[in-house]
């Protein structure tokens, strides 16, 4: 989908933003926040802003495609301006957003409506809501705060139950109608179930989980390189880098190394630059990337120095 410049003003721009987030910067109006996870088209969040206009909405989801209809709702293509301006979007994974964007007790109620159950066992580790998921949004949420999940899938609600001993809430369930009107609840209803389940969360005692600090990027100075001698082998630690390409340009004296760098829940694409400056090669990220600077990162850069020293 195709969208106009303007429609794109929801977007938090969060490569760009100090963090933690500062929600005052974010929003227009000084609100309390709530953050739907997993909006899907954003039928829910959309709501939700309308029916509460002293309220700021923030909506987090992963995939572009949803996230751009969902853009399309909140500024109509003939109009300039968001027709909703207490709704911004997220476009990240939810791990990372509340990991290293959003504030310890910043945020008063998460929602997250039929969320990936990854029925197959061998996908059990990407299920979301694991406890200690549960303890990040813990320590996200004000004192009393709620988060709310709602699921289809029976066996996906007995396994977060099982997941929320120790995250500091104290949990309620029921076994509720349709009621939200989102893409997946209009599905199962039309493949014939008309009961989901619920469970609401309920902070009653702070966790602390730290948001994750941005590091400071390193970058080195080579007396000489020969890209020709770029020897880099691919790390398999606690963080995992691998070289998927380096491509030199003899014309311009510049080498672009292309990694893909992980780590716990994080995974990037990023490109390190070397190139001939005066009477020596720099090392550093090339420039016009998006990416959160990590110890990963740096490990990444470490390892082109060593592979180009
Ligand atoms: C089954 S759909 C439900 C969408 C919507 N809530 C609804 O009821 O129609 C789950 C949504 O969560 C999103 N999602 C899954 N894992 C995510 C993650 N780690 N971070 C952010 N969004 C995620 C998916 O892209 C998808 O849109």
């Amino acid at each position: 989908m195709k969208l106009h410049k303007s429609q794109l003003l929801p977007l938090i721009p969060h490569y760009s933003l100090e963090t933690p987030l500062n929600w005052d910067v974010i929003f227009e109006q000084k609100a309390p926040v709530d953050v739907e996870i997993g909006f899907g088209q954003g039928e829910f969040l959309l709501q939700q802003a309308k029916d509460n206009p002293t309220r700021n909405f923030c909506g987090i989801e992963i995939l572009w495609e949803r996230v751009a209809k969902t853009l399309n709702h909140i500024t109509p293509k003939d109009k300039r301006k968001p027709c909703l301006s207490n709704v911004r979007i997220l476009r990240c994974d939810a791990w990372i957003a509340l990991d290293r964007l959003i504030n310890i007790k910043s945020v008063d109620n998460f929602y997250s409506l039929f969320p990936c159950p990854w029925p197959k066992k061998k996908h059990l580790k990407y299920r979301l809501f694991s406890n200690d998921f549960l303890k990040l949004i813990n320590s996200r949420l004000n004192d009393n705060g709620r988060f709310m999940m709602v699921t289809d899938a029976a066996y996906f609600y007995d396994w977060v139950l099982e997941q929320s001993p120790n995250t500091g809430f104290s949990v309620q369930k029921k076994v509720i109608d349709p009621q939200f009107a989102t893409k997946f609840e209009k599905k199962w209803l039309n493949e014939g179930q008309n009961k989901f389940f619920q469970v609401e969360f309920i902070k009653n005692k702070h966790v602390d989980v730290p948001v994750k600090e941005n590091v400071e990027v390193k970058s080195f100075k080579l007396d000489s390189f020969d890209p020709d001698g770029f020897c880099f082998e691919d790390y398999k630690d606690d963080i995992t880098v691998i070289c998927k390409e380096i491509i030199f340009d003899p014309g311009r004296q510049k080498a672009n190394v292309h990694l893909i760098v992980s780590e716990e829940h994080l995974t990037q694409n990023i490109r390190v630059a070397i190139y001939k400056k005066g009477d020596y090669w720099r090392l550093c990220l090339a420039e016009g990337q998006e990416y959160f600077p990590t110890e990963g990162v740096n490990r990444a850069i470490e390892l082109v120095y060593h592979a180009a020293s």
